[in-house]
Parts: structure tokens; sequence; C-alpha cells
């Protein structure tokens, strides 16, 4: 039972029960534990500017930071067995300001509110390994309607061959704000310059651990990996505060700029909190409740590793 709404009590109580159903691991990430950072930078195309005053969405080149994670808790998940992967962008903008934008291979996520989550946290303890068990599906689609949609994209969901390779959603509706004070409401997705590239079950056979993380780093030996940012623009009627369900397909888009991923990221600690609601001047966040929780639960999970537990 949840023991009091209160935001930060519920963080720690979903944070903990992540922990006793998957483990605890001492100075990891309690969610996307095994990733790396890379350094990038950011082009922008400037087509966004009449819609957002946000620094790097203008025409100057940004600095940015980039992790590519597997979703799992436990940092020994091969990168095979959890389906769902990450892609955590943090922009270092001229004026000191900071902007992230943190994206799954997924388009939508599995619960409207963060006290739902908590609750099929305690109903379907196969989630640690990627993917529900048949029976876990059953109860949960029963119980829980709204997750029908995610857990459907899951199940169907490939590995994908190459961090380089995948599509990555934030899911979550922000505002973009320009100069006039217009706000127009967004997502945004990142589009692989390299095309979409999935492995079917016959190729995963022997693959490494670490497939990804050795793929990416032989690939920028080689090449920059590049992703587009293109930002899709909502309509009266489009929900704000619901990352359970998909904008409709044909909703205009702009091609916002591209991101180069040069090389691994020697001098960035793995300290970095990729909180998704830290937005500059320019970008406001949605009334989506996951979107604002994720604040709490990321900011309890960064306590405990940078304290070592
Ligand atoms: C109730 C909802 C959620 C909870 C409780 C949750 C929990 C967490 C936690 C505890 C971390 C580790 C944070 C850290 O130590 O820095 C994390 C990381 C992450 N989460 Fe979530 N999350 C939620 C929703 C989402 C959604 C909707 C997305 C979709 C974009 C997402 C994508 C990620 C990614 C990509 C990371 C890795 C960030 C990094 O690279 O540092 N999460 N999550």
């Amino acid at each position: 039972m949840i023991e009091n709404k209160n935001e930060t009590v519920l963080a720690k109580q979903t944070v903990n029960r992540i922990e006793e159903i998957a483990g605890t691991y001492s100075g990891y990430r309690r969610a996307h534990a095994k990733g790396e950072t890379y350094e990038a930078e950011f082009s922008p195309s400037g087509a966004a500017a009449s819609f957002t005053t946000a620094e790097h969405l203008q025409n100057t080149n940004v600095k940015a930071n980039v992790r590519f994670s597997n979703a799992s808790p436990n940092p020994s998940t091969p990168d095979r067995l959890s389906i769902i992967k990450g892609m955590s962008v943090q922009f270092h903008l001229p004026s000191g300001e900071i902007a992230n934008l943190v994206g799954v291979t997924i388009p939508i996520f599995v619960t409207k509110s963060p006290q739902t989550f908590f609750e099929l946290l305690n109903t379907v303890n196969s989630f640690k390994e990627g993917k529900p068990h048949f029976r876990d599906m059953v109860k949960l689609f029963a119980s829980y309607p709204e997750s029908r949609a995610a857990i459907q994209i899951i199940r169907k969901l490939e590995n994908t061959k190459s961090y380089a390779t995948a599509a990555y959603y934030t899911m979550h509706a922000f505002y973009l704000v320009n100069k006039e004070g217009n706000r127009v409401p967004v997502k945004f997705e990142w589009i692989p310059e390299a095309g979409i590239e999935t492995l079917a079950v016959k190729e995963m056979v022997g693959l490494p651990k670490d497939y990804l993380e050795n793929e990416i780093q032989n690939r920028l030996e080689n090449e920059q990996v590049k992703f587009r940012l293109e930002i899709v623009l909502g309509e009266p009627g489009d929900l704000t505060d619901d990352p359970t369900r998909e904008w409709p397909k044909d909703r205009k888009r702009i091609d916002a700029g591209v991101l180069s991923i040069n090389r691994i990221a020697t001098e960035v600690s793995d300290d970095i909190v990729f909180d998704p609601t830290v937005v500059p001047k320019g970008i406001e966040c949605s009334d989506d409740e996951i979107l604002l929780f994720r604040k709490h639960a990321y900011t309890v999970s960064h306590e405990r590793r940078s304290k070592g537990e």
C-alpha cells in the first residue's frame, strides 16, 4: 500500500521497490545501470528558432554529452537481455545553462501516473528481465488497461543492432516558447542517420554481453555517429499529460538539427544526472505527472549511488 502520496515519499518507495525486485548494486543507477557516456556536438538547423528561444535550437553549435544504456537496474545484465535502450543527452549551452533530453527506444510509457507505476511494480516481478512473462501480462492487462499499448510495443520490440541504429523517443510533451511568449506543445525524437537496424533472434546467438558498447566503440574509431533531432508539433486536442498515448502519426515535424557523437567521454564523471525536467529558457515541462515525478526518483537514485550505496 502507498503510505503517503507525497512525491518524495513515493519516489523513495518506488526506488526501494526496484531494489527489492532487481537487487541493489552499490554506486550504480537504480535503472539504466549499464551505460557509457560520449562526447558530442549538436548543430542546430535554425528551423526551430521561430518556436523557441532555447539557445541550442538557434544557429550556434553546442557541446553535449550522450549516455547510451540498457534499461536494466542490474549492471551485469547483458545488452541483449534488456530490450529497451536509453539515449540521454545533456547540452551545455553558451550561457552556462543545461538542457537535458532523455529518450528510450519505445514511444510510450506503461502508466499515466506515478502511483499506478508503483502499484504495477508490485504486480510484475518479471519486468526486471526487460520483457514480462505471459502470465504477468494477462494479470496486467486485466488490472491496468492503460498499460496495454506500451506492453504490446515492448513485446514486439527487437534488439537494436547498434546504439547508432535505433530511434529514441523522449515520450513526454514539452512546450516550446518563443520570444513573443507563444507556447506550442511538442515531443522530441532522435532519428539515426545510419537508419534503423535490428537483430533477428538467430543473429543474437553468441553475442557478447557488451555487444552494444563494443560495437559503438568500433564504429566511433571510423566515423561519427549522427542523429537528427525531430520536433513533433502537437495540435489542439493532443494530450500533453498522458505518456501512455501516442500523438497521431501525421503531425508536422521540425528538422531541428544534427547531433554528432565523437568519442567516449574520458573526462566526464558518471555522477551526471539526466533529469528530464532540466530544461532551459524557451522550453517548459508539460503537466505530465510521470515527467514531473522522474525528478524525485532520479534524485533518490543519485543520492544513493553517489554515497556508494
Ligand atoms: C515512474 C517513472 C520512472 C521512474 C520511477 C524511473 C526511474 C529511473 C531511475 C531511478 C533512474 C536512474 C537515475 C540516476 O541514478 O541518475 C532512471 C534512469 C533512466 N530513465 Fe527512468 N524512470 C521512469 C520513467 C522513465 C521514462 C518515461 C523514460 C523514457 C524516456 C525513462 C528513461 C530513463 C533513462 C534513459 C535513464 C538513464 C539516464 C542516464 O543515462 O543517466 N525513465 N530512471
